[in-house]
């Protein structure tokens, strides 16, 4: 957990000054909903992506990648030109302080991190809230948390060009420890949701189908919701207005695509509220229910799942079939087209579950996935590095 600031020591010859440290997160309920306005579920996950960073005399960007041993060099305001690399998601947090006015000035920095990259656990989103809460630190800028989130959010948008909504960046500054985060897509507002750790496991399987959320299949995704919502509202709108009745009303109006597009957002939105409540009343076979339904809408109706996803969701339903006290569903969660399913475990449980399920997976794809449990964890912080300890200056 400390490669980024031992690596800064070897490169720079000294101690960074700060650490800014990001959370990916794992979605429980609440897919393709939060760019429709909708609800979400996630919670961050104790897996993160950290900088350590001070100052430089010259105007030079000087940040090495330690877990891929590379390293960007250049001067802070030089044209940005998307590579289709990690370089995009550090000059596009550069770039949208930039936007702002505000000036960073040179700087010195290592990163390293361990959330699993290409599985859906967003690494993208960590590496975003990292690089813009340092940048703004250097600038000497105190933002609102909600300023951050919308800053990493636009820079994916705009440098990255994936047309994401706001839950990963969201759920990535506003985590906490035991907690998933419901949010209102439409207010941005938020619940915190206590996930009780001694009633239930996140379980995150990953099917080594590299989840790539290559722009084209999700701006797509999203274009289709756009369309829907207009085509029904008769004006530019989310689908988050829309009720299931309208939706049916319409139907013939939307063509055989937009409709299932915006049946799927459409449920899923009721679904993630009816798991709230199952979460709340301790539920939790309710809210299994509730996660197979999510995953075969996703796979029929917004078609973003994929072979690997839905033998390894299955294979989770087959499992918990035979042994009913080892836990209660499972679903695929993040983008989709490959990356991981989240499974609700009995605590206890999870090592054999996983095991089983990872053998069935195997024996059927032929792939090596592999697992994690995960807590829900405490989102993103900037901390001064003391030589004689650190103090915390959270960003919020
Ligand atoms: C990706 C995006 C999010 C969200 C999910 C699907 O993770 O970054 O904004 O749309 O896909 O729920």
């Amino acid at each position: 957990m400390q490669e980024h600031i031992e690596a800064y020591r070897k490169i720079f010859s000294g101690d960074p000054d700060m650490e800014s440290v990001a959370p990916g997160r794992v979605n429980l309920i609440g897919e393709h909903t939060d760019y429709n306005g909708g609800y979400v579920l996630p919670a961050a996950i104790d897996r993160s992506v950290r900088v350590a960073f001070s100052p430089r005399g010259d105007n030079m960007l000087v940040i090495h990648a330690v877990d891929r041993g590379e390293v960007l060099k250049r001067a802070v305001g030089a044209d940005f030109k998307r590579t289709g690399t990690w370089r995009d998601y550090v000059l596009g947090s550069l770039g949208v302080v930039l936007e702002k006015g505000l000036n960073p000035g040179g700087i010195s920095a290592t990163f390293s991190g361990d959330v699993p990259e290409g599985a859906g656990l967003s690494s993208s989103a960590a590496l975003e809230v990292a690089f813009v809460q340092a940048f703004l630190k250097r600038a000497g800028a105190a933002w609102e948390p909600l300023e951050v989130i919308k800053a990493a959010q636009r820079a994916e948008n705009r440098y990255v060009g994936v047309m994401c909504g706001i839950m990963d960046q969201y759920v990535s500054v506003f985590g906490e420890e035991d907690k998933a985060v419901l949010l209102d897509c439409s207010t941005l507002t938020h619940d915190m949701v206590p996930v009780r750790h001694e009633d239930v496991s996140i379980v995150v399987l990953d099917t080594d189908v590299k989840h790539d959320l290559g722009a084209a299949p999700y701006n797509e995704r999203r274009a289709s919701c756009e369309e829907a919502a207009r085509v029904i509202l008769g004006r530019k709108g989310l689908l988050r207005e829309v009720l299931p009745q309208q939706l049916e009303a319409n139907k013939a109006r939307l063509g055989a695509i937009n409709y299932r597009r915006a049946r799927h957002v459409i449920m899923e939105n009721e679904r993630a509220l009816r798991a709230v409540k199952a979460l709340g009343e301790g539920n939790y076979r309710l809210f299994g229910s509730l996660m197979y339904a999510s995953h075969n809408s996703l796979r029929d109706d917004f078609e973003v799942s994929c072979g690997e996803l839905d033998t390894m969701v299955e294979a989770a339903r087959m499992y918990f079939d035979e042994h009913a006290d080892a836990g209660f569903g499972a679903r695929m969660t993040g983008g989709g087209f490959g990356g991981c399913t989240v499974n609700l475990v009995v605590p206890g449980q999870e090592d054999e579950f996983m095991t089983a399920v990872l053998d069935t997976y195997g024996r059927k794809t032929g792939n090596n996935g592999r697992g994690w449990t995960f807590r829900p964890s405490q989102g993103a912080r900037v901390s001064r590095i003391a030589r004689s300890g650190k103090g915390t200056d959270p960003v919020r």
